[in-house]
């Protein structure tokens, strides 16, 4: 039997499983490097030895500023319908807690609508439209191959104010 899924941070290691879930490598490792920059923080799931979804979240220049931006969540297809994904929206959302976020947002496509679904059933409110601009990062380089814009819905979550710091699953704070 397969154990319970835990949350933890991504570490460099991860960096192949990740990719699959991310579609690309050079996406994972732009991601990780940003985590390891502080500028994100990006979170795993994985049991029993096997990494089964990431989320990643942006601290500052999100799409919702001054609140952090959940951005690439994704859990295996295999490994969907079990909680797993819930379980690093709210790994993400303690994190944001406990740098005292005050909020957390995030935006999906205007026509993904079940990505709308999925996250109105975890609190999040549609708040705005949104010019999302994108731009791809060549990770050995730093630099921009490609840039664009895509329109958005931005989504927010108002987080409850911590009340205590006896649990802290992913080590933030
Ligand atoms: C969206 C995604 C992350 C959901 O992950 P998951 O692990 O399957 O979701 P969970 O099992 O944690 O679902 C939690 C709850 O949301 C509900 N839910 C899941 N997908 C839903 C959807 N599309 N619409 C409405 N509710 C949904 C589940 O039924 C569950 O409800 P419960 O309260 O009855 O238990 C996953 O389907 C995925 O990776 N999709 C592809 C990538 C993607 O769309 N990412 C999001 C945009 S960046």
């Amino acid at each position: 039997m397969k154990d319970n899924p835990q949350i933890r941070t991504a570490q460099p290691a991860d960096l192949d499983d990740i990719a699959e879930l991310a579609g690309s490598k050079d996406r994972a490792l732009v991601r990780l490097q940003a985590a390891g920059r502080g500028e994100d923080s990006m979170l795993v799931a994985v049991a029993s030895g096997v990494l089964l979804g990431t989320t990643s979240i942006r601290w500052a220049d999100g799409c919702d500023p001054p609140h952090p931006w959940l951005y690439g969540l994704a859990v295996a297809e295999h490994a969907r319908g079990q909680g797993i994904g819930r379980s690093l929206v709210r790994a993400a959302e303690a994190a944001a807690a406990a740098r005292s976020a005050a909020a957390m947002s995030l935006d999906t496509d205007v026509d993904a609508l079940s990505t709308v679904a999925f996250y109105q059933h975890l609190g999040y409110r549609m708040i705005c439209g949104h010019e999302h601009r994108w731009r791809s990062l060549d990770p050995r380089t730093g630099a921009v191959t490609a840039t664009g814009t895509a329109p958005t819905w931005i989504m927010r979550k108002w987080l409850a104010p911590q009340q205590h710091h006896l649990h802290n699953p992913v080590g933030e704070g």
